[in-house]
C-alpha cells in the first residue's frame, strides 16, 4: 500500500455533544480487544468488520481492536471505508522515531497505518521479552509525542500475589508512569491484568478486583486528583460474555481487555453490549 493511501485518522472519541448523557457525566466504558498474535490478515479485516457491526448499535461503550502490526493498516482502512468508530491500537510501540531498530515500529509509523492507541507493558512484554518500568515510561513519552494514546497494562503474578505484594508490585508499575500518563489529561488508560488470570480462565473476583482498581486510582491521584477521576482503568484476565457483567458492574472497572474472547465476534459483543447496557442503566461513575 502506498503512502497516498494511507490515512492518518483523527482520534475516534465521538464529540461529546453526541454522546448520551450518562456517559457525559462519568467515564466512557472502554472495551478492547487484544488479538495478540493472530488474525494478522485477511481474517484480522473480517474479524473487525464483524465487530463494528456489533459496536455500531452499542455507541455508550468505546470500542478498540488491537490486531498484529501486519493487520493494522488493512484493518483500520477498512475501518474507516465503513465509517465505524471503532479504533485501532497497536499491541506495543517503540520510543524512538527512527533509525537502525531492526524489528521495531515508531509511534508515528503507526498514526500513519491508521492506528490511534498503543497497548504498553502488557504482562506478556514484560515476562517474555524483558520489558521494564523504564521501558514502559519510555513508551508512554513516545506515545505522548508521537500522537498515540496509551493503554498501559499493571498487574501481579501469582508468586507475588501469594507473598502478599500485590499493591507493592502495582504501585511500581504505577508510579513509574503515572505523571507522564498525566500529560495526555483524561485520555490515557490504565489497564489492571492479573498476570495469574491472563489466558488462564481464572478471574479475579468483581470484588477483589474493584478493589485493586479503587487502589489504582488512588495512586493516579497523587498526581492529579481530576485526572485520576477521568482515566479509565480497564479490568484484563479471563474476561467473557459470562463473566462481564459482573466485573462491569463495578464501579471503578470502566471496561476491559479482552484477549481470548475478543477474537470471537459475536462474545466479544457481547461484553460491548453489557457495558453500554449498564451505562443506560446509569451505572454510577
Ligand atoms: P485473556 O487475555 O482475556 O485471554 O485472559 C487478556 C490480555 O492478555 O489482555
Amino acid at each position: 500500500m502506498s503512502e497516498s493511501e494511507t490515512h492518518e485518522p483523527e482520534a475516534k472519541t465521538a464529540p461529546i455533544d453526541e454522546l448520551p448523557a450518562a456517559v457525559v457525566q462519568g467515564r466512557r466504558p472502554m472495551i478492547a480487544g487484544n488479538w495478540k498474535m493472530n488474525a494478522g490478515g485477511t481474517d484480522g479485516c473480517d474479524l473487525a468488520l464483524a465487530i463494528a457491526r456489533i459496536a455500531a448499535d452499542h455507541d455508550e461503550t468505546e470500542v478498540v481492536v488491537a490486531p498484529p502490526y501486519t493487520a493494522i493498516a488493512a484493518v483500520a482502512n477498512e475501518l474507516y471505508n465503513k465509517k465505524s468508530d471503532v479504533a485501532v491500537a497497536a499491541q506495543n510501540v517503540f520510543y524512538e522515531e527512527s533509525g537502525a531498530f531492526t524489528g521495531e515500529v515508531s509511534p508515528s509509523m503507526l498514526r500513519i497505518a491508521g492506528a490511534t492507541w498503543a497497548i504498553i507493558g502488557h504482562s506478556e512484554r514484560r515476562q517474555l521479552f524483558g520489558e521494564t518500568d523504564e521501558n514502559v515510561l519510555k513508551k508512554v513519552v513516545a506515545a505522548n509525542a508521537g500522537g498515540l494514546k496509551c493503554i498501559v497494562c499493571v498487574g501481579e503474578t501469582l508468586d507475588q500475589r501469594e507473598a502478599g505484594q500485590t499493591l507493592q508490585v502495582i504501585e511500581r508499575q504505577v508510579s513509574a508512569f503515572a505523571a507522564e500518563l498525566a500529560k495526555s489529561g483524561g485520555d490515557g488508560v490504565v489497564a489492571y491484568e492479573p498476570v495469574w488470570a491472563i489466558g488462564t480462565g481464572k478471574v479475579a473476583s468483581p470484588e477483589d478486583a474493584q478493589e485493586i482498581h479503587a487502589a489504582i486510582r488512588g495512586m493516579l491521584a497523587l498526581v492529579d486528583g481530576e485526572f485520576a477521576e477521568q482515566t479509565r482503568i480497564l479490568y484484563g484476565g479471563s474476561v467473557k460474555a459470562n463473566n462481564a457483567e459482573g466485573l462491569l458492574s463495578q464501579k471503578d472497572i470502566d471496561g476491559a481487555l479482552v484477549g481470548g474472547a475478543a477474537l470471537e465476534a459475536d462474545g466479544f459483543g457481547k461484553i460491548i453490549a453489557m457495558a453500554a447496557k449498564l451505562v443506560r442503566q446509569g451505572k454510577p461513575q
